[in-house]
């Protein structure tokens, strides 16, 4: 088990940017900064970061499983992240891929990217902030707890938890990480569309492949989804 080593700043444009082109980093390198310029999210989106309030950090692996079940980390990532919370007292909620709700509102966002042999897994998690703009349906553990955090034990706890958890799936073991997605899913079971790019799937969720893809069947057709926007449909009613 790899030790983790962090590496921390007052200000980068994304801590996956700088994982993912900074040399030699070491696998279990912890990249965090107390604020990102052009923090990214999922599907060319903004992650705004400002300074002193939320963690945003990047953890650097090097899997050996095949490139073609590395989409299987996200789920990882976003299983693990749910585990810490609900030790802090939380009932986190997970809707595919890795986006961590509680009550309707988005508390984290994971962002996995690679570069050859790399995989870089971000992790923006709203901590101290108590105002967002209404659009984007957040919040923060302050607003549902009542109370300030230490961003760095909670930086420790989330980072170790989740390279702890990104390890145990390299040794293949999708069954024990697909059953703590489980736990906190929102998804499966219900009916979804999904939107990838100007094409819309609508149906039943009915599974995860082993490369954490969403399994969507319609009209007893099924489509093995890679990536995407779920909106379950009583969200959308
Ligand atoms: C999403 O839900 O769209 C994913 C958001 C991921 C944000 C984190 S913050 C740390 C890391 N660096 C980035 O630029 N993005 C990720």
């Amino acid at each position: 088990m790899a030790d983790l080593t962090f590496r921390i700043f007052p200000e980068l444009d994304s801590t996956n940017t700088f994982a993912l082109n900074e040399p030699d980093l070491a696998e279990g390198t912890v990249i965090a900064a107390d604020s990102q310029g052009a923090g990214r999210g999922r599907l060319g989106r903004t992650w705004q970061s400002p300074p002193g309030l939320n963690l945003y950090f990047s953890l650097v692996l090097y899997p050996s499983l095949p490139k073609h079940l590395w989409g299987g980390f996200s789920l990882v990532a976003g299983a693990a992240l749910a585990d810490s919370l609900s030790g802090l007292g939380l009932v986190p909620n997970l809707k595919w891929p890795n986006d961590v709700l509680i009550e309707g509102r988005k508390l984290a966002g994971i962002l996995l990217e690679s570069k050859n042999d790399r995989l870089v897994v971000g992790m923006g998690i709203n901590v101290n902030q108590v105002e967002f703009p209404s659009s984007l349906k957040a919040t923060s553990i302050k607003l549902l707890t009542g109370r300030d955090w230490s961003r760095e034990d909670l930086l420790t706890r989330f980072a170790g938890k989740a390279v702890k958890n990104l390890q145990i799936e390299n040794h293949g073991q999708f069954a024990q990480v697909l059953s703590a997605w489980r736990a906190w899913d929102i998804v499966l079971g219900n009916k979804v569309t999904v939107l990838r790019g100007n094409d819309t799937v609508t149906g039943t969720a009915v599974d995860i492949g082993p490369g954490g893809e969403l399994v969507v069947e319609e009209h007893g057709f099924l489509h093995i989804l890679h990536s995407g926007e779920v909106t379950l449909q009583k969200e959308a009613e």
